[in-house]
């Protein structure tokens, strides 16, 4: 097992990946080592947001990999990856699990997760990644800020016990991590397009330039959204420049 070969638990913390980033500096972590906890005082969402847990109820951690194969152009992998491990995960216990480009986790239109990975690039190599991720559990009421959270337990009507949780969860991303490692990488791609939210469904996309109707048929080898407008024109996006016109974000 690579990932979770160690774990570092901590009752409290401002980040798990701030936290994992800090011992990082320190010393050198074997790979797969995870850092987790019960409550984040600090939660990092994707830039310019907090991710917000209560206590006890969630999955919070973080995974540290040396992903030395993965080039830092080929850094969106990493997010394949996380997102497909979470996704087996999740769909031993429900139906209708879906990724939404390029980092959260649906069930049906409801976000259940989210993935923060925050790499270490040095001399045009990866030379430390964390994977941050925040997945809902037990926790039956969210605050009203959050525009549509769902976690398992409201899901399917019972509580899971989170320590069972997070020993399925890291068997899955390890074997997702090897199959990056040594597997079949152009196979994993067309599994994440195949679990992609609204996946080569016409839909009204908001941009700055202005609401346009098209499809998802790809996302490049760097992470980028290829979208097929209604008149055949492909146009290429970055998170941030593109976002669906009825998203509650
Ligand atoms: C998002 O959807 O905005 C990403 C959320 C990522 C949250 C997780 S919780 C564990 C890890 N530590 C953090 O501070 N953030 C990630």
């Amino acid at each position: 097992m690579i990932i979770g070969s160690s774990l570092y638990y901590f009752k409290t913390l401002t980040s798990t990946n701030n936290v994992a980033s800090d011992l990082l500096r320190k010393k050198e972590l074997p790979e797969g080592s995870v850092i987790y906890t019960d409550f984040q005082t600090a939660g990092k969402g994707q830039p310019g947001k907090k991710w917000e847990s209560e206590a006890g109820k969630n999955l919070l951690f973080s995974v540290i990999i040396y992903p030395l194969s993965v080039s830092p152009i080929e850094q969106f992998l990493l997010s394949i990856t996380i997102s497909l491990g979470l996704c087996d995960f999740i769909g031993k216990y429900c139906e209708g699990v879906k990724i939404k480009w390029p980092n959260d986790i649906y069930v049906k239109n409801d976000k259940i997760a989210g993935i923060l990975i925050e790499n270490s690039i040095i001399d045009d190599r990866i030379e430390s990644s964390v994977a941050g991720i925040g997945l809902n559990i037990n926790q039956s009421e969210f605050p009203s800020g959050i525009p549509n959270p769902v976690s398992l337990k409201l899901l399917t009507g019972r509580e899971f016990d989170t320590g069972k949780c997070l020993k399925e969860l890291l068997s899955e991303l390890d074997s997702r991590y090897k199959q990056l490692l040594y597997g079949d990488r152009k196979h994993m791609h067309s599994e994440y397009l195949n679990s992609l939210y609204r996946y080569h469904e016409y839909q009204v996309f908001r941009t700055e330039e202005g609401n346009f109707t098209g499809r998802i048929i790809d996302i490049s080898l760097s992470g980028l959204l290829r979208v097929e407008e209604k008149n055949g024109k492909i146009r290429e996006f970055t998170f941030r420049e593109i976002e669906f016109s009825d998203s509650p974000y």
